[in-house]
């Protein structure tokens, strides 16, 4: 097949679900990608920040291999070691006490969401609301939908399954008069990822989580985005003085092999045998890419080099919002940054960044987001910067 037939093979075989950009990916090496015509890339949407430390990561590599010849999947009724073991580490490093793993973000998700249920159903007089927040992302099954805040995912699935309130983001006295006695759970991204990269006010998550104690429902935390140092800590809750009743993971969890988790504290952890379960869900091959991913991130202390990285990237940004007065402003924290502009130039910055060898992500059609991999260097960011600059003083002259 030629080169450059790959688009047109999409067109006609898929769902037309996904807006591609037009380069087809083959390869992948730290922060660095090539299309099938030998282009390099500089990789800043790290697969929808999810290539923690970078592409191919020898880590990783190695212990997929090694784990590929051992054992790769047997059923959830055996024990399994690289399970145990990744459950170990995350509940060594975190304030959670039990782990249930999953193949994905948004099953992570409606795992806690059964979680929160099943405990409003045993605790809470039947209580199965949950409330979550307008511009808020926690996924593409229904009920997720339903989670997600925001009309363009909703309105196309009309009627969704009931049980969902969304309410104003930012804002503790929206949640205090949307809980009702239904009420089971409260469930926010620390910081919004999809919705913009939107920054929690002050105090918000520590007063939703007091407002959580008090009326004694569960409060969830939905850290697929923010988790396993993203944004400078290990869990984005550690930077905002909170400790979630149940968090959920996914992404960067395993360097890019698909899975997802959600942990529960041990007052919460009402589910018994046979109320949940997965088939794939923490088989031994993907367990071990998330074992060597996470040891590495705690052992190299990569979050501490994702805040520095950061900082350093972000004021790079800020520099150039000094220059070009249509940077409304710079956001984020750690490696989740976003640049918003005052108009609707986001999907041709996108396109011109491509051109220079940048790979960047529109996450507003007025707003990038910036989510390259946790072990990018300073000298990488200079050279996306180098780029974003060219690009942005083209646009000031159009
Ligand atoms: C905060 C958050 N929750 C849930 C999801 C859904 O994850 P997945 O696409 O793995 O199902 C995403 C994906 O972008 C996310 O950012």
């Amino acid at each position: 097949m030629s080169q450059n037939s790959w688009p047109e093979l999409e067109q006609k075989l898929f769902l037309r679900t996904f807006t591609r950009s037009p380069v087809t990916l083959v390869r992948g090496k730290g922060a660095r990608v090539w299309d099938d015509q030998g282009k390099e890339y500089l990789d800043f949407v790290g697969g929808w920040a999810v290539t923690s430390l970078g592409h191919c990561p020898p880590v990783v590599v190695e212990a997929l291999e090694k784990q590929a010849k051992t054992l790769i999947q047997v059923s959830n009724q055996f024990y399994t070691v690289p399970q145990l073991e990744l459950a170990q580490l995350l509940v060594e490093n975190s304030c959670l006490d039990r782990v249930f793993f999953c193949n994905s973000g948004v099953e992570a998700n409606e795992g806690a969401v059964k979680l929160a249920r099943r405990y409003g159903k045993l605790k809470l007089n039947g209580a199965y609301q949950v409330i979550t927040t307008y511009d808020s992302f926690h996924g593409r099954t229904l009920a997720m939908t339903a989670a997600t805040g925001q009309d363009k995912f909703q309105e196309p699935y009309t009627p969704l399954p009931p049980g969902f309130i969304n309410v104003g983001y930012n804002s503790v006295e929206a949640i205090k008069a949307a809980t009702t006695a239904q009420t089971c759970a409260v469930m926010l991204e620390p910081i919004q990822g999809e919705g913009g990269v939107n920054m929690p006010g002050d105090d918000y998550l520590r007063e939703i989580q007091r407002w959580c104690r008090e009326k004694g429902i569960v409060f969830i935390l939905d850290e697929i985005q923010t988790g396993i140092g993203r944004i400078g800590t290990l869990f984005a809750y550690e930077q905002y003085g909170v400790e979630p009743d149940v968090m959920t993971l996914a992404k960067g969890l395993a360097s890019g092999v698909p899975i997802g988790a959600f942990l529960a504290k041990e007052s919460v952890s009402v589910f018994a045998p046979g109320e949940h379960g997965s088939t794939f869900g923490g088989n031994p091959l993907v367990c071990a890419a998330g074992c060597a991913t996470v040891k590495y991130i705690i052992d190299h202390d990569i979050p501490g080099k994702v805040s520095q990285v950061g900082n350093y990237f972000i004021g790079k940004l800020e520099s150039l919002k000094r220059r070009f007065g249509f940077i409304t402003q710079v956001r984020g924290r750690g490696l989740l940054i976003a640049v918003e502009f005052n108009s609707e130039i986001a999907q041709e910055v996108v396109m011109a960044c491509l051109d220079k060898g940048l790979l960047v992500n529109k996450v507003k059609p007025n707003a990038l987001r910036f989510m390259p991999p946790l072990i990018i260097t300073e000298k990488e960011v200079d050279k996306a910067i180098g780029i974003l600059d060219q690009v942005l003083a083209e646009a000031a002259r159009r």
